[in-house]
């Protein structure tokens, strides 16, 4: 992959092709709201489905904190500045990517749209936007490579019990071009989702979202198979009573892919917890950049440096996993607050993202103001993809960076160097 990713075309000069056009985007604004209820409405036969992506853990309250706390942080915008070029550029990990943006590592996505993660990593190529796979997804890696092209891809690990399935992950992995590794740390055991869990509705269960394994030679040798072609994807829609009942019919297929499913789920969010002792085995078949999904404190950032990790994304899974949490946010602010984290940031030792409740342009600006050096899209674009596939997650996109653009000229700076960790001059909390 090349250190220097395709341009964003389409920043501030998005909204001026909108109005002199007359032509409104195709899907997107960054009217999260919106785009909630029309996907909501346009999966009305599949409830199930949308509110799987729509969810959170026991009462959504770490979802709300998440949103409010961008919303007692204000931007202080400042006048009479030479801001008339502007710059989006970020570099992570020594690459240039044209904005800090990535779309962040969700999984099942063939539940919303024919197209899946395939749709949404063309998208994500097209705007050159780094795309984070799912080991949840419901395509196979080499698939989503493929879908995604030249564009600049890294790899999201729900981290397997059996070692032997671990490295065949990563050497897949490494073989179809993605570059960093991603590991999520809050999903060892999965939270408790009221709204899954009244309608007993998890794919996996039907072998939707394990294609990874499937897929994957030594995870189906355990399983005395063969692997799927990695051309396999689940069928279109996912009904759950359909597939319910071909079982029970006596269907080998359904039968099969359901038992795959299940051993998938032991072997990715398994209820056995691994620790820091654990780490050095990645760290040792790893060689790219490795990332840390699901910090949410000091003492653990300062950990992660101790265990020589390169990144972390501070997360807390958009309220999926804990209720009564702190937010995603004030999480970032805390840690930003340790020297030592500080320093491993400033000298390039530790890249510091974020995710958990970023929906416009000016979230993201209150994010690098706090520290961030990226931050990982969520929700938003997986609504993009239910109501229009890869041109909805395109629109989206595009959406998102002309309003940061235009915001980061309006409150009077002209790249994010100017704010990253500013947030004392930048921003005030009330
Ligand atoms: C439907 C859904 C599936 C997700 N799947 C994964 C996953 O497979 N791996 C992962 O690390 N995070 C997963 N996440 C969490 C996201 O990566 C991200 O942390 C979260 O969406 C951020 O919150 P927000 O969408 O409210 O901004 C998922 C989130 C959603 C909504």
């Amino acid at each position: 992959m090349s250190s220097e990713q395709k341009p964003v075309t389409t920043r501030s000069s998005y909204q001026k092709t909108i109005y002199d056009s007359r032509q409104p985007p195709p899907l997107g604004t960054v009217d999260v709201d919106k785009a909630e209820r029309i996907a909501r409405e346009k999966l009305r036969d599949r409830q199930d489905a949308y509110m799987y992506v729509f969810g959170s853990a026991g009462t959504a309250s770490t979802h709300d904190h998440n949103r409010r706390e961008f919303d007692k942080w204000k931007i202080i915008p400042r006048m009479l500045r030479n801001v008339t070029s502007r710059k989006l550029e970020t570099t992570l990990f020594g690459v240039k990517y044209p904005s800090p943006l990535l779309l962040a590592p969700i999984g099942v996505q063939g539940i919303v749209h024919s197209d899946g993660e395939e749709a949404s990593a063309a998208a994500a190529s097209n705007v050159g936007v780094p795309y984070i796979m799912s080991t949840a997804s419901t395509r196979s890696i080499e698939l989503v490579a493929r879908a995604n092209g030249s564009g600049p891809r890294w790899y999201q690990l729900y981290w397997p019990v059996s070692n032997d399935i671990t490295l065949s992950i990563l050497s897949r992995v490494k073989k179809a071009g993605f570059s960093a590794l991603v590991v999520t740390l809050d999903t060892m055991l999965l939270g408790w989702r009221p709204h899954d869990i009244d309608t007993a509705y998890l794919p996996f269960f039907h072998g939707v979202g394990a294609q990874v394994g499937l897929t994957d030679p030594v995870y189906m040798a355990h399983k005395g198979l063969k692997p799927y072609s990695e051309d396999d994807k689940p069928a279109w829609p996912y009904v759950p009573n359909h597939l319910d009942e071909l079982i029970r019919n006596g269907d080998k297929d359904a039968q099969e892919r359901s038992m795959l499913g299940n051993g998938w789920i032991s072997e990715t969010t398994p209820g056995v917890f691994k620790t820091w002792d654990d780490l050095p085995f990645l760290r040792q078949h790893w060689n790219g950049p490795l990332v840390l999904k699901g910090i949410m404190c000091r003492q653990d950032a300062e950990l992660a440096i101790d265990n020589g990790v390169d990144g972390i994304v501070v997360s807390n899974h958009g309220g999926r996993q804990v209720d009564g949490s702190i937010s995603s946010l004030y999480a970032l602010h805390q840690i930003m607050q340790s020297p030592k984290v500080k320093e491993a940031q400033a000298s390039g030792k530790l890249t510091i993202l974020f995710d958990s409740g970023i929906r416009t342009g000016s979230d993201i600006i209150k994010a690098v103001a706090l520290g961030a050096q990226g931050v990982l899209y969520g929700r938003p674009y997986i609504y993009a993809l239910a109501i229009g596939g890869q041109i909805g997650v395109e629109s989206q996109l595009r959406a998102i960076l002309a309003d940061l653009d235009i915001t980061l000229g309006l409150v009077g700076y002209k790249d994010l160097d100017e704010i990253r960790g500013k947030a004392d001059e930048i921003l005030v909390k009330d």
